[in-house]
């Protein structure tokens, strides 16, 4: 496996692939790299020969007062880890390699309503910055298809829209949500809790199972189910953002007659602010 830090290096070895004939994946990632993300690269390498996993916290989706500073970074295990996993290609640039002129001159991708609700409500820009470095991303690397977690479904759904309304030429792939046994979503951010936080944040997991078994017994009452929710959330000692019941495309509020629904929660626990989401076929 091979690591390399500016677009020329990155351009020079993918042009040998491509001359080759070579598929090539993208797993685009912000490090500190856990179990959800190398199953996002072994998913990668059953569809393509080539996988080449992207390192960079992006500056431009993370809010002032965010954790981008404290932003855990841990290249060298990292890369034992991808190298295991099976990826060719890290590609792991500097700010000014990505930014080389400053975020303020950077021309931007926004992507309307999907990237509106949730997340986007209380996260100003962020998805703003989401679907700009993964559009420069596409076109640094060029993929054939490219791998996203469900964990960030709102991030998903922005890409696909983005991919489709740009008529980006890559192929977007899904892949399901990896937990720890006890449920909790897989996260860089779990490092950040607390011994006490972390024995109380698999109610998040418990709390849209719950959501979700009410749905598929057949409530439509969705309001006060996402109010039982954050209720639920609440008395266990978290702070709910948002629990919201959404169309699964489209994200907006879900209605009775929706087939495919998800529903979709951020809380705090202290300062640390976790998200998950599990989706309903009905
Ligand atoms: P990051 O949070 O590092 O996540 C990288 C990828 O790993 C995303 O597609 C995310 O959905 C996926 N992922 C994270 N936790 C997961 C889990 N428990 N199970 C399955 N997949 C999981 O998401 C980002 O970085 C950035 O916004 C990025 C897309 C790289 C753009 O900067």
């Amino acid at each position: 496996m091979r690591t390399v830090h500016t677009l020329k290096e990155l351009r020079t070895m993918l042009r040998g692939y491509r001359q080759k004939g070579k598929r090539i994946a993208l797993v685009p990632t912000m490090g500190n790299l856990h179990e959800g993300h190398i199953s996002l690269v072994r998913r990668a390498s059953e569809t393509a020969e080539i996988v080449v996993t992207s390192i960079f916290v992006n500056p431009m989706q993370f809010g002032a007062t965010e954790d981008l500073d404290s932003y855990p970074r841990t290249l060298q295990e990292d890369q034992d880890a991808l190298d295991k996993a099976g990826s060719t290609l890290v590609f792991t640039p500097s700010n000014s390699e990505i930014y080389p002129e400053g975020l303020a001159r950077q021309t931007r991708v926004v992507v309307p309503e999907v990237s509106e609700g949730h997340c986007g409500a209380s996260r100003p820009g962020h998805f703003e910055g989401v679907a700009t470095v993964v559009t420069m991303l596409f076109n640094m690397v060029q993929p054939d298809v490219a791998v996203f977690g469900e964990k960030d479904f709102q991030q998903l759904a922005v890409i696909r829209k983005l991919t489709r309304d740009l008529m980006l030429p890559v192929e977007i792939v899904g892949a399901p949500t990896i937990r720890e046994k006890d449920g909790l979503a897989k996260s860089s951010r779990n490092g950040y809790l607390s011994k006490s936080e972390r024995a109380k944040a698999p109610v998040i997991y418990s709390t849209l199972q719950a959501a979700v078994e009410k749905i598929r017994q057949g409530r439509t009452d969705f309001k006060t189910i996402e109010a039982e929710a954050s209720q639920a959330l609440n008395d266990a000692g978290l702070r709910p953002d948002y629990f919201n019941i959404a169309n699964s495309v489209t994200l907006k509020p879900a209605t009775p007659d929706d087939a495919d629904i998800t529903v979709l929660a951020a809380a705090f626990l202290g300062t640390t602010r976790l998200i998950d989401n599990l989706s309903v076929a009905r």
